[in-house]
C-alpha cells in the first residue's frame, strides 16, 4: 500500500517523518519556500512555492493528487484544506486542526469557551490603546504575543506599564499575515512546561507518550528531557485535557499538546497537530516508536498497540551563532565518541544566529535521573561549532 504524501514544510520535523515514511515504502513530495530544504533533501520529490499562496497550493495538490497532506508548518492557506478534505484528500490530521492552530485565537477560544480547560485568563487586541485596555483586564505581569506567529517572534512579557508601548510594537514586528492582532495572557508562574505526545487513531484509542520536560529560551526550546518528573494527578488532567482538544479537532495523527505545570493544577497552553521540535528527545530512542514514526502509523490507519518508554534521554539544540551560505561543522568527531550519545544535522543549506542547525540525543536506563542526562546532552551539545 504506497500512498502518496505531500508534505507542507520541509525542516526537520518533516525530513525525521520522511525518514520514517521512506522505511515503509511510502511516497513523498517536499514542499517549502526554498530549495534543499531538510525534508527535501531525501523526498521523491520537492515543489518550492508561498505556502500561504492558496493558488500555488492548489496548483500542487492538483498536480501531484496525493492521498494525504501532511502539514509541518503553521503559515499555510489552511482554509483551503477544507476543499482539499472534500474533493477526498485526507489533510493530517484534520483541515480543522491546521486551519484551528493555524492562529492562536481559535484554538484558545475552542480550549477555553468550548471545552472549558484551565487556561491563562486572555484577551485580544488590535491596537496599542487596545492592549491598554486588555493589560489593565488581565493584569501585569503578562505575555503579548502575535496571533501569528512562532517560535517566540513579537512575543514579550509586560511587567510594567512602561512594557505596554514596546510590546505592542514588538508584536506588530514580529507579527507574520496582514492584520496584526495580538493575544495578552495572564503570566502563569509555572513550576515546570511540558508537552504531552498524544496520538489519535483510526483503528484504535487515543494514546499518551511518557511526558517530555522542556527548557525554552528566546521562544525555542533548548533542552528537553523524557520522562518529565509529572504526578499521577497532573497527568491525569493534561491527558483528560489532551484527549477532549485532540477529539474536537478530529483525526488521526500525533499531536504535541504543551501543558504549564503549576501549584493550582495544569493549564492547557497551545498545541501542534503534528510532531513538536521538543518530541526530537524520541530519536534518542526513548520509545518504541518515534515521534515521527507514531505520526505516520496513525495517519496510515497502521493500529498502534501501545508506546512504551523504552530509555530515559534528553535532547539539546546545536545552534549557528552567525550567517552563512555554507555553514561547516567542527568537533563531529569529539561527539562522535561519547557513550550513549548521538547527534543529527539537519542539512540546513544557510545558517543565522540561533538557526537551529541540530541536536544532541543522549539516553540512559531507565530511573538514571533525567538532570544528569540534560546535562550531558548540553555538554555533547556544545561540543559540536557551527562555522560561517
Ligand atoms: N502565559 C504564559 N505565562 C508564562 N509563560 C508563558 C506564557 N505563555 C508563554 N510562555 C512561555 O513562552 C513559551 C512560548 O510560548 P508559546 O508556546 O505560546 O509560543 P510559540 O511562539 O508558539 O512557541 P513555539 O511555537 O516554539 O511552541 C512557552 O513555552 C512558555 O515558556
Ligand atoms: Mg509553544
Amino acid at each position: 500500500m504506497q500512498k502518496k504524501i505531500l508534505l507542507l514544510g520541509s525542516g526537520e520535523l518533516g525530513k525525521e517523518f520522511v525518514i520514517a515514511a521512506q522505511r515503509i515504502g511510502q511516497k513523498v513530495i517536499a514542499v517549502d519556500s526554498y530549495e534543499n530544504a531538510p525534508a527535501m533533501q531525501v523526498a521523491h520529490g520537492f515543489e518550492v512555492i508561498n505556502m500561504l499562496d492558496g493558488a500555488a497550493l492548489d496548483a500542487i495538490v492538483a498536480k501531484h493528487k496525493p492521498d494525504f497532506i501532511v502539514p509541518e508548518i503553521e503559515a499555510i492557506r489552511t482554509e483551503r484544506f477544507y476543499d482539499y478534505e472534500k474533493q477526498g484528500i485526507t489533510v493530517v490530521p484534520s483541515a480543522k486542526a491546521a486551519n484551528f492552530t493555524m492562529n492562536r485565537k481559535a484554538i484558545r477560544d475552542l480550549a477555553t469557551k468550548d471545552l472549558s480547560l484551565r487556561t491563562a485568563n486572555y484577551r485580544y487586541a488590535t491596537s496599542a490603546e487596545e492592549l491598554q485596555k486588555a493589560v489593565a483586564e488581565v493584569g501585569i505581569p503578562c505575555v503579548v504575543k502575535p496571533l501569528m506567529s512562532s517560535s517566540g517572534k513579537g512575543q514579550s512579557t509586560i511587567k510594567t506599564e512602561a512594557d505596554i508601548e514596546k510590546a505592542w510594537k514588538y508584536a506588530v514586528e514580529g507579527s507574520r499575515g496582514d492584520v496584526v492582532e495580538v493575544i495578552v495572557e495572564a503570566f502563569v508562574n509555572f513550576n515546570s512546561e511540558i508537552t504531552l505526545l498524544t496520538v489519535t487513531q483510526n483503528n484504535g484509542p487515543t494514546l499518551f507518550c511518557p511526558p517530555i520536560g522542556h527548557r525554552q529560551e528566546r521562544g525555542d526550546y533548548q533542552e528537553s528531557w523524557q520522562p518529565a518528573n509529572v504526578t499521577d494527578a497532573a497527568m491525569a488532567e493534561a491527558q483528560d485535557m489532551a484527549r477532549k482538544v485532540t477529539e474536537a479537532l478530529g483525526g488521526a495523527g500525533l499531536f504535541g499538546v504543551e501543558f504549564f505545570l503549576a501549584d493550582e493544577g495544569v493549564y492547557f497552553s497551545e498545541l501542534s497537530p503534528r510532531p513538536h521540535d521538543t518530541g526530537m528527545v524520541t530519536l534518542a530512542g526513548t520509545q518504541n516508536f518515534n515521534e515521527f514514526e507514531l505520526h505516520l502509523r496513525a495517519i496510515l490507519s497502521l493500529s498502534i498497540a501501545e508506546v512504551t518508554l523504552e530509555k530515559a534521554g534528553a535532547s539539546a539544540v546545536i545552534l549557528a551563532s552567525g550567517n552563512s551560505d555554507n555553514p561547516t561543522f567542527s568537533g563531529i568527531e569529539k561527539i562522535a565518541a561519547l557513550p550513549k550519545t548521538d547527534f543529527r544535522l539537519f542539512g540546513k543549506p544557510t545558517s543565522r544566529p540561533y538557526r537551529r542547525m541540530g541536536v544532541a540525543l543522549v539516553s540512559d536506563v531507565i530511573g538514571t535521573p533525567v538532570e544528569e542526562i540534560v546535562q550531558k546532552s548540553k555538554i555533547a551539545a556544545a561540543l559540536i561549532n557551527v562555522n560561517k
